[in-house]
């Protein structure tokens, strides 16, 4: 008798097995189909620790979906972050950041790149990575510019897509994000990005669009701020007019991590999953249906998506896969030491750099404890970091031995500080360290056996909250002394100095740059960082970095300036979520900030309304000369060809990064900006007399402004001027190029103000 008993409840479990499908890439209709409310109410809401069987993943890991093993679903296993893999308990790289990537002018870097984070991702069982983080760079002080690209979309959009490709084309997936105008992190949570129409359409959204138009990512991340008064995650007209209709998105949208919102508008919407996911999210969605507030259609469409999903990922795809968990961390220092190369800019060189080996003064904290990426969901737990003072050293360098142990254990001294009297963990990282403020009758004593001298100044930000001016975007006094210092001692001795600059994003420059003789701009670099920058500052590579975003004179020179919180000081570690009214505070640029200045943001303020910056857009220097010569601007189809000769008419071998800028006529508009980035390029490495062609393709449509009231894109006819070269301010060529008929390019009238 129980053999029959058992026989039959084998034969049941295999028929209830039989009778759910087995998900597949060609039958998620019918899997969802089969599947009940509940489970579909599960699938869409991120693995949490309420439901049956829940996974944290590895230390760290961002968030997995929920599996259905009787439908052959496994999770989908997220994992940040933009600079390398996140997690708590292992090394993996630290790559270079987003502003360093950008500043690279270079595809193939950010290919690279992400090529690398793919590869980890995998090694570690990740099956997407939550990156590229690609919001606009409106302020200089928003705290995750670090992880982000550019002031232009373009710029932003492209180098997004190439990193997009490098780490899909490791079976790896991405998320672009932050979708949308998520341009500060103070209250983050519940702030209210508002624009106009134009605004949203040619800057904040127009990165996502060309990154969409150049690559697949499998997924966008929706962002957790409101647009023009309506959550993000809640917004049809952005997720699903502009996003998927517009755009043609056809990738699932995941929540940014976001708590239980109206998870049935979110539906609605377009957000198809929702991470990091908590039960009352499922429960939320089976009571909508119940009472009708949502239709099952919406959340079919949503767990269609993250089935599809589920079907691209190595989890599904190599069921036998098995991690190894150990990334290899040698080719990829290796690599990431080349890349950060790529991106570094050359301020200024008034005949020090390159530097031959010699007896060197090295100052500065970070000369000897680098920053090599940010903190937050970008921050990467690295194996170790490549110092500048150790790199030099190698590199043939005798340094000031009292220097370095004064340095070094003020370093450990601060670390242990901050770390006592700081929450800091991996989510968050370490703040800002200050200046050690040394005296001038040390710098004396110092100079005497020195040949050169390396400043390096440092900056960190990270997630969750922004940089303020005093002594952030501003320079600590502690700093000012030391340059003032060393740059008068030394000179004083016929000696020059040299400046690093390991920032986190824009500092102000302009009170101080003449009295250094170089300056290198090394952002974060990645963990190798030091051998990257000894790279650079001794010529084993020439710098070919350019500006990704305008260095004003002064922070107040900025379009919309007042319309951030850059005096905001809380001790807390984390702004996302301010509540000014609970605490009495204004509002402004809390609750709600007004991007009064329009599409006027970066260059396109600069440039357009004549206000000097200290360093423009596009702006790096090289240690040889280049010449450009028969540039080349015709209209082939619906697309514009432009293209340039550049030659190395210098002594050493270089890279040139050429930007293609267009003026474009008014047609209708009654104000356009004085040029835009269309198109942009790098030669490859130009021997002494070596010249390439370097030849840009971008559409028409892209020579379009944004016209709000017909919700269209207008082609003006007339003449427009394209220019060649980086340099925002200093085109080596131009061409006019005539377009003898305007043309209209309709799209959908959404997230328009509510107020008008
Ligand atoms: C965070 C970040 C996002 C990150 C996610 C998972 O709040 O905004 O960039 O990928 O949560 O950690």
């Amino acid at each position: 008798m129980k053999a029959k008993v058992l026989f039959l409840a084998c034969l049941l479990a295999t028929a209830n097995l039989w009778a759910q499908p087995q998900l597949t890439a060609d039958n998620i209709s019918e899997v969802v189909k089969a599947m009940s409310p509940r489970e579909k109410a599960l699938l869409v809401v991120g693995f949490n620790s309420a439901c049956e069987g829940y996974n944290p993943g590895l230390p760290g890991t961002g968030g997995l979906t929920h599996p259905f093993p009787q439908y052959g679903i496994p999770s989908v296993v997220m994992m940040d972050g933009p600079v390398g893999v996140r997690l708590e308990d292992r090394f993996t790289t630290c790559f270079p950041t987003g502003l360093l990537v950008a500043a690279s002018w270079d595809r193939e870097t950010a290919f690279r790149v992400g090529q690398g984070i793919g590869e980890e991702t995998r090694d570690m069982g990740g099956d997407v990575i939550l990156a590229p983080g690609m919001n606009l760079l409106r302020n200089p002080l928003n705290g995750r510019n670090f992880e982000y690209f550019s002031e232009d979309p373009l710029l932003s959009g492209s180098i997004a897509a190439a990193y997009i490709n490098g780490v899909q084309q490791t079976g790896i997936g991405t998320s672009a994000k932050h979708f949308a105008a998520n341009n500060q992190e103070t209250n983050r949570l519940d702030g209210d990005s508002r624009m106009d129409t134009r605004t949203l359409r040619e800057l904040y959204t127009r990165g996502f669009e060309i990154c969409l138009r150049e690559s697949a990512p499998w997924t966008v991340m929706a962002s957790y701020n409101y647009l023009n008064g309506e959550y993000t995650q809640e917004s049809y007209g952005l997720l699903t007019d502009i996003l998927r209709k517009d755009f043609g998105y056809k990738g699932l949208v995941v929540t940014d991590w976001t708590g239980k919102r109206n998870t049935p508008r979110q539906l609605h919407a377009g957000s198809n999953l929702f991470m990091g996911g908590m039960y009352s999210q499922t429960e939320h969605i089976l009571a909508s249906l119940e009472d009708g507030s949502l239709a099952m259609e919406d959340l079919d469409l949503a767990a269609s998506k993250v089935l599809e999903l589920v079907t691209k990922s190595i989890s599904f795809q190599r069921r036998d896969y098995v991690p190894p968990l150990k990334p290899d961390l040698e080719a990829h220092a290796a690599l990431t030491r080349t890349l950060a190369t790529e991106g570094m800019v050359l301020l200024k060189n008034e005949g020090v750099l390159p530097l031959a080996p010699s007896r060197a003064a090295l100052f500065g904290i970070h000369s000897y404890d680098l920053i090599p990426g940010g903190n937050g969901a970008a921050f990467v737990t690295c194996p170790y970091v490549a110092q500048v003072d150790d790199a030099l050293k190698e590199a043939g360098f005798s340094l000031n031995s009292g220097l370095e142990k004064l340095y070094r254990g003020y370093a450990r001294f601060i670390e242990a500080d901050l770390t006592l009297n700081h929450k800091v963990n991996v989510h968050v990282g370490l703040p800002q360290k200050p200046e050690l403020d040394i005296t001038r009758r040390l710098v004396e004593q110092v100079e005497k056996d020195a040949d050169v001298a390396i400043i390096t100044l440092g900056r960190v930000s990270g997630e969750a909250r922004d940089r303020i001016l005093e002594e952030d975007f501003l320079l600590q006094e502690e700093e000012v002394n030391l340059l003032e210092n060393v740059c008068e001692v030394f000179h004083a001795a016929g000696k020059k100095v040299v400046v690093v600059l390991n920032v986190c994003g824009v500092v102000e420059t302009a009170s101080w740059k003449d009295l250094p003789d170089a300056i290198l701009c090394a952002w974060l670099p990645g963990e190798e960082g030091g051998h990257s920058i000894a790279d650079v500052l001794t010529g084993r590579v020439n710098p070919s970095g350019r500006l990704p975003m305008t260095f004003p004179q002064d922070y107040f020179d900025i379009a919309g300036a007042e319309d951030f919180p850059y005096h905001f000081v809380s001790e807390k570690a984390n702004e996302s979520a301010v509540h000014p009214e609970r605490r009495g505070m204004d509002p402004k640029n809390i609750s709600y900030t007004d991007y009064t200045e329009g599409i006027y943001v970066g260059y396109r303020h600069f440039v357009t309304h004549g206000q000097e910056e200290s360093y423009p857009f596009g702006f790096g220097l090289s240690y040889t000369t280049f010449a450009y010569s028969r540039p080349v601007v015709k209209q082939v189809g619906d697309r514009v060809k432009a293209s340039i000769t550049v030659t190395n008419t210098g002594a050493v071998a270089g890279k040139e990064a050429v930007g293609i800028y267009v003026h474009a006529p008014l047609g209708g508009f009654s104000h356009k900006p004085e040029r835009e980035l269309r198109a942009f390029g790098k030669t490859r490495l130009l021997q002494p007399g070596e010249s390439q062609v370097v030849e840009c393709f971008f559409p028409v449509r892209d020579l379009a402004s944004f016209n709000a009231a017909l919700s269209r894109w207008e082609t003006a006819k007339g003449t427009y001027t394209v220019y060649f070269g980086a340099d925002c301010r200093k085109p080596a060529a131009s061409l006019p190029l005539t377009l003898n008929k305007g043309r209209n390019y309709p799209v959908s009238r959404a997230c328009e103000p509510v107020r008008q």
